[in-house]
C-alpha cells in the first residue's frame, strides 16, 4: 500500500479515504474520477489501485474542468485519460464513450465511479443522471464531501443524493464521517 500520509502535498480532507480507493480499484478494469485537482488524492489512489488490477484491458478516466495536476503527479499510463471539461455535459460524456469504445471490445459498463468535483446537490444529481447510462448494476458510486464536521450532520450533497437513491431503486449509506465524509450508492437486489 503506497503511504499516502508520507506524500508532503496530500489534502489533508482525502487522506483518510485514499487506502480505501486504492485497494478498491485493485480489483477494477474501468473507473471514472469526477474531480481530480492536483492528481495527488483519489487520482493517486485509484491509480496505484488499477496498476496492481489483473484487469486486461483497463481504463480510468478523470474529469476536471481545469487541469490543475502537479508536477510529476500525471499519471504515465496508457489507459488513464483526463478529459477536461464541465463533469456533468454531454461533450465530456461523448468524449469518455470514445474511450470507452476504443478500449473494450462488446459492453462494458463503469466499475466504480467517485465524484468529488463541485459540491452543489444539482451539479451531483447532474454528474449522476449524466453518467447513469453508462453504469449497470454492479457499478459503485462513491461520494466525497458528504459530511459537515461543522454541524456533524451530512452534507445537502448527500441529502440530494439519498433522494436520488431512494427513488431510483438505490442503497445509500455513508462509509465514514471521517475526513468530509465519503459515501457508497449501490443498486438494491
Ligand atoms: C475537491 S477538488 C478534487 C480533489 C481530488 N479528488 C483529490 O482527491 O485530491 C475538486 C475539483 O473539482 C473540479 N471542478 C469544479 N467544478 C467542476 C465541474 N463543474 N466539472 C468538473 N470539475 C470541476 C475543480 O477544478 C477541482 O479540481
Amino acid at each position: 500500500m503506497y503511504n499516502y500520509a508520507g506524500d508532503i502535498g496530500i489534502r489533508r480532507d482525502i487522506l483518510p479515504h485514499l487506502e480505501y480507493l486504492e485497494t478498491l480499484g485493485s480489483t477494477k478494469a474501468f473507473i471514472i474520477e469526477l474531480g481530480v485537482q492536483y492528481g495527488n488524492g483519489s487520482t493517486l489512489a485509484l491509480m496505484n489501485g488499477l496498476r496492481a488490477s489483473a484487469a486486461d484491458p483497463k481504463l480510468m478516466i478523470s474529469v476536471d474542468i481545469d487541469d490543475q495536476i502537479s508536477e510529476g503527479r500525471r499519471p504515465v499510463e496508457e489507459y488513464w485519460h483526463l478529459i477536461l471539461g464541465n463533469s456533468a455535459t454531454g461533450r465530456v460524456i461523448n468524449d469518455a464513450d470514445t474511450l470507452v469504445d476504443a478500449t473494450f471490445p462488446g459492453i462494458k459498463k463503469i466499475d466504480v465511479v467517485f465524484i468529488d468535483s463541485f459540491h452543489k446537490p444539482y451539479h451531483v444529481i447532474d454528474e449522476i443522471n449524466a453518467w447513469f447510462p453508462m453504469a449497470d448494476a454492479n457499478t459503485i458510486w462513491l461520494f466525497h464531501d458528504v459530511w459537515s464536521d461543522t454541524s456533524g450532520e451530512e452534507t445537502d450533497v448527500s441529502l440530494a443524493v439519498r433522494d436520488w437513491a431512494t427513488t431510483h431503486g438505490y442503497n445509500y449509506d455513508i462509509l465514514s464521517q471521517e475526513a468530509q465524509g465519503l459515501s457508497i450508492m449501490t443498486k438494491l437486489v
